[in-house]
């Protein structure tokens, strides 16, 4: 396609982005399925589109440093790191105060898993939409990672708008790192290999276990963990529980008096953690187990396990 058709095209995605909806952009590594990251109606699509029944962190897409920097604590470790960006690295790193990202991307932690990638089309997009795009691969939940933009429209089935930037150089996704104060710990392996890594830092770096829930403050943590006792599916509460409600009743905090699943989603972490500010205990309604009810479900299940 000519170059100027390509810029109307990416236009008009990037304001459909701002309105709140979910495009599909390429990347390096695999297709993204992605949507304006400040904006938790739109991020709640991603799941939506995705039928993905957990919410787990999702990356943050940049275009460059500067915008990294307006959403993330760069130190002079992660900054090492930052030479393979635009690349397939994903750091975490410390989200700044006022960075203004739903709470649904993080997935209620105060860390950020970002990156720069390296494919003009995806940085053009960034640029264009003036926002940061959280983006998970763009394929239906349980399903491969998509590389080709054909992939992606059968998958959701012409659903989702596609930009197309051929088929991905990598195909599998980014390699994660979590950067804590001056340990660097590999999350996920993925299209940057180690052996790269660890020759800019000059030594080894450890490697997370496969399925490792919660390890050392701040090292692993994917998992919002209350420090309040949650009880869930409560029909009735006990005068020292915080009550969070999910439909009509008299609630400490209700997710939803209207029983909507999409707007307790958008309520779930920013409610927890007020009422785990001022409460050692916390009891919840029972939320359906439909549509986003799975998540949320989910996500409160973990929240409540016992922890070691
Ligand atoms: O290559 C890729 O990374 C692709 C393309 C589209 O960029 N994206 C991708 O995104 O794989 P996603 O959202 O599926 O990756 C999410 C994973 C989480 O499951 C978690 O392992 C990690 O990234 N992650 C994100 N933020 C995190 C955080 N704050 N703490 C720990 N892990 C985090
Ligand atoms: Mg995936």
């Amino acid at each position: 396609m000519p170059d100027a058709r390509k810029t109307t095209e990416i236009a008009a995605l990037a304001a459909r982005l701002r309105a709140g909806e979910v495009v599909a952009f390429p990347t390096e590594t695999v297709y993204g399925l992605g949507a304006d990251a400040t904006n938790s109606d739109a991020v709640l699509k991603i799941y939506e589109t995705k039928g993905r029944p957990r919410f787990n962190p999702l990356i943050v897409h940049v275009a460059d440093l500067a915008m990294a920097e307006t959403l993330v604590e760069l130190s002079a470790l992660a900054k090492k790191l930052a030479v393979f960006w635009p690349g397939p690295l994903t750091l975490v790193l410390p989200q700044k105060p006022g960075a203004g990202l739903s709470d649904i991307v993080t997935a209620g932690l105060d860390t950020v898993g970002i990156r720069i990638p390296a494919h003009p089309l995806a940085l053009k997009l960034i640029q264009a939409t003036g926002r940061p795009l959280a983006a998970p691969s763009a394929n239906p939940s349980g399903k491969l990672s998509s590389t080709t933009a054909e992939q992606v429209i059968r998958g959701f089935a012409g659903r989702v708008p596609v930009l197309d930037g051929g088929p991905c150089a990598a195909g599998v996704e980014s390699t994660i790192l979590a950067v804590t104060g001056h340990t660097v710990t590999q999350l996920r392996a993925g299209a940057l290999p180690r052996e790269d890594i660890e020759a800019v830092l000059g030594h080894p770096i450890a490697v997370a276990k496969a399925g490792a829930a919660i390890a050392a403050p701040g090292m692993l943590a994917s998992h919002y963990a209350p420090n309040a006792a949650l009880r869930l599916n409560a029909e009735t509460f006990a005068p020292d529980e915080a009550s969070l409600g999910f439909g009509p009743g008299s609630f400490t905090l209700n997710l939803s008096l209207a029983g909507d699943l999409h707007e307790a989603a958008r309520n779930l972490f920013s409610m927890l953690h007020q009422l785990d500010s001022s409460y050692f205990r916390i009891a919840v309604s029972p939320i359906p187990q439909t549509g986003l009810g799975e998540a949320i479900n989910d996500r409160l299940q973990r929240a409540a396990a016992p922890r070691g």
